[in-house]
C-alpha cells in the first residue's frame, strides 16, 4: 500500500515541479514534499508500520523518490536561473550596428599653436627654449635691463606692481637677464611666456604673450639679426615675406630697431589687416646694450649680442584674421572651435 502511495506521490510532484512557473512556486512545492508536514516526510514516518521483510524495499523506494524529486527540483532551479540570465543579457544587449554619436576632438589654443610653431622654428636654428617666473623682481624685469628706478623709460610699460620690488613681469626680457647671469657665451635662447601690462583695448590685453630671443657670441652684428629674423618671418608667414628695419629706442638695446613684415594677408599690396600700408609692425629688436651684458657679468669687449621680442597675440591675430584680442581670453567654445 505504502508502495503505491510512494509511486503516486512521486508522479504527482514530478508533474507539479514540471508545471512550476517561477522560483517562488518551486519553493512552495519543495516545502510540500520535504517540509515538516511535507508529504514525503509524513510517508517516511509510516515506515514504523512496515513489516520487517518489506522494510528494505520500502526504505530503498523512499530514498529513490527523495533523490528523484530533489534532482528534478534542482534541474528546474537551474532552468529558472538560466532563463533569468538570458533575460538580463537580452536587456543589456548592445546594438553594434547603431550609428555612433561621434566624439568631440579638442585642439590647442591659437596662442599655444603660435608658441609651438615659433619655438619649433627657433629650435631648428639652434636656439634653446627657456622659461622664467611670471611674478618677477623689479631687478630682473627692469634694472638688469638698464631701466633704473624712476627712469622715464619705465613709462613705456604700464606695470602691475605687487610690492615695491616685485611685479607681474611686463616683458619676457626678464628671463634674458636671468639666463645671462647663468650662461657662458656663446648661447642662443628663446623665451616664450605670459606678460602683463595695465592696458586694454581691441589690440591690447592686460595679459598677453611674448617671445623673446637672445644671441650672445663674438662679433654678433645687425647683419646676423637681420638674417635670423628674415628666416624666421619667411618660415612663419611664407617665402615671399620681406622685412623692414626702422630706428627705434629700447633701453636694453643700442642701436634699437623696430621690425615690420610685409602683410601676409595681401603680400604687401595693402589691405584692411595692414591698414593699406602693406606692412605690419611686428617686433622690437636691437644689439644688446653693452651695459646690459656687463651687468650680467659678460665681457662686452669680447662679446656682443642681438635680441628681439614680439607679441605672440599679434602674430596669432594676423595668422587667424582676428580683430579683437579679447577673443583669446574669453574661452568662448564657439570661437575656439573655429580656430581648430
Ligand atoms: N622687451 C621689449 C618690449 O616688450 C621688446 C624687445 C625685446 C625689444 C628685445 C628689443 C629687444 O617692448
Amino acid at each position: 500500500m505504502i508502495k503505491e502511495e510512494l509511486i503516486q506521490l512521486n508522479e504527482k510532484f514530478e508533474n507539479e515541479i514540471k508545471g512550476a512557473q517561477d522560483a517562488k512556486q518551486l519553493n512552495e512545492i519543495k516545502v510540500k514534499i520535504f517540509g515538516k508536514m511535507g508529504a514525503l516526510t509524513i510517508l517516511s514516518k509510516s515506515m514504523r508500520d512496515v513489516s520487517a521483510e518489506e522494510r528494505p524495499t520500502i526504505g530503498a523506494l523512499i530514498n529513490h523518490v527523495r533523490n528523484n524529486l530533489e534532482e528534478k527540483i534542482s534541474q528546474k532551479e537551474d532552468a529558472f536561473k538560466q532563463e533569468e540570465l538570458m533575460k538580463k543579457l537580452d536587456n543589456e544587449k548592445v546594438d553594434i550596428t547603431e550609428p555612433s554619436k561621434g566624439f568631440e576632438v579638442g585642439a590647442l589654443h591659437p596662442i599655444s599653436r603660435v608658441i609651438d610653431k615659433l619655438t619649433d622654428i627657433c629650435v631648428e636654428m639652434g636656439f634653446s627654449v627657456v622659461e622664467g617666473p611670471e611674478v618677477e623682481t623689479d631687478y630682473y624685469n627692469f634694472e638688469a635691463m638698464n631701466i633704473p628706478k624712476n627712469h622715464p623709460s619705465r613709462d613705456m610699460q604700464d606695470t602691475f606692481f605687487i610690492t615695491e620690488n616685485t611685479l607681474l613681469r611686463s616683458q619676457t626680457s626678464a628671463v634674458q637677464a636671468r639666463e645671462m647671469e647663468k650662461r657662458k657665451p656663446p648661447f642662443k635662447i628663446v623665451c616664450p611666456g605670459k606678460t602683463y601690462r595695465n592696458e586694454s583695448d581691441s589690440t591690447h590685453s592686460p595679459i598677453f604673450h611674448q617671445l623673446e630671443g637672445l644671441v650672445v657670441d663674438e662679433k654678433i652684428s645687425m647683419a646676423d639679426l637681420k638674417a635670423m629674423l628674415t628666416t624666421l618671418m619667411k618660415r612663419l608667414y611664407g617665402d615671399d615675406t620681406t622685412i623692414r628695419f626702422r630706428p627705434s629706442f629700447f633701453p636694453f638695446t643700442e642701436p634699437s630697431i623696430e621690425v615690420d613684415v610685409s602683410c601676409p594677408n595681401c603680400h604687401g599690396k595693402g589691405c584692411s589687416t595692414c591698414k593699406g600700408t602693406g606692412m605690419l609692425e611686428l617686433l622690437g629688436a636691437g644689439i644688446v646694450n653693452p651695459k646690459v651684458l656687463e651687468m650680467s657679468g659678460i665681457d662686452s669687449k669680447k662679446y656682443s649680442g642681438f635680441a628681439f621680442g614680439f607679441g605672440l597675440d599679434r602674430v596669432a591675430m594676423i595668422l587667424n584674421g582676428i580683430t579683437n584680442i579679447r577673443n583669446f581670453y574669453k574661452n568662448d567654445v564657439r570661437f575656439l572651435k573655429q580656430m581648430r
